[in-house]
């Protein structure tokens, strides 16, 4: 049975229901052109924080903000028709409480449209996830390698390297996993501990430099587009280079522009012929 039907959009228990049956095909999206070319492809659209770097040029995840990603999710959501879409919460919009997280994940689903919030935190957090669950904000859980984490982490390391730190991640997925979530996020985790978890827990598992045992992928979209500068991620691969493309129509333009080229009087209003 396939997920992928056209003009109905993947829910969240038919994301969950994969669980053995289908791998789960995700990217991210943050703006309405891209979100549409990916929609009809993907099971599921992350609109992540992922974005303050990307979209933003921010050193890091720490600055976006909840009407930032609200609006960026509206965005996405207006754009597709397909794919379920799920909404990160920024950093400091939801760590505080339970409350804190509901008041910030619904006014995010409200505003948007989307259907689920992504979290990051271990067992700390899944006393929320299970807060947000119980209140009708479904919950995909974020372990492994946190980026929210890194200033406590001292950068962007992969985790679960050791026996001690696997079985933490390990403890961290299953908690969440208990408290209701119905997915989980293994990013940046030892291969074994990623097959690990997947066979550990009922709930699908999405990685993004974990196992190829997940139960589904996701990847930054502009990380496999050519589209960061020439720097891609260990975990992804290059599918297109897009950034060439828009680099050598911007030179062409740019051309044209200079020599007189462009624009011709086909471009130019009220020319009678
Ligand atoms: O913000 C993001 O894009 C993410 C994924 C890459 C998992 O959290």
């Amino acid at each position: 049975m396939s997920v992928h039907t056209t003009q109905v959009r993947v829910s969240v228990p038919a994301l969950t229901a994969c669980k053995g049956k289908q791998k789960i095909a995700a990217l991210t999206a943050y703006i309405a052109p891209i979100a549409r070319m990916l929609d009809e492809h993907l099971d599921m659209i992350l609109v992540g924080d992922s974005t303050a770097m990307v979209g933003y040029a921010m050193p890091d995840t720490l600055s976006i903000t909840v009407d930032m990603m609200a609006a960026h999710a509206a965005a996405v959501v207006r754009a597709t028709q397909h794919a379920c879409i799920v909404v990160d919460m920024p950093f400091g919009s939801y760590q505080e409480s339970p409350q804190q997280a509901f008041a910030n994940a619904s006014r995010m689903l409200a505003a948007s449209g989307a259907q689920a919030v992504k979290l990051e935190g271990g067992q700390v957090m899944a006393e929320t996830t299970r807060f947000l669950v119980e209140r009708g904000v479904p919950v995909l859980a974020h372990v492994g390698l946190m980026p929210q984490y890194v200033n406590t982490m001292g950068g962007y390391k992969a985790q679960g390297m050791t026996d001690a730190a696997a079985q933490r991640v390990l403890e961290d997925a299953v908690a969440h996993a208990q408290a209701g979530a119905w997915g989980v996020v293994l990013e940046g985790v030892a291969e074994g501990l990623g097959r690990r978890i997947t066979e550990s827990i009922s709930i699908p598992t999405i990685g993004i430099g974990a196992s190829p045992a997940c139960d589904g992928q996701v990847l930054v979209t502009e990380d496999i587009l050519g589209l960061t500068n020439g720097k891609i991620p260990k975990f992804a691969k290059p599918y297109a280079d897009v950034g060439a493309l828009i680099s050598q129509a911007a030179a062409q333009y740019a051309s044209e522009v200079r020599d007189g080229s462009f624009p011709t009087l086909d471009q130019c209003f009220g020319v009678k012929r």
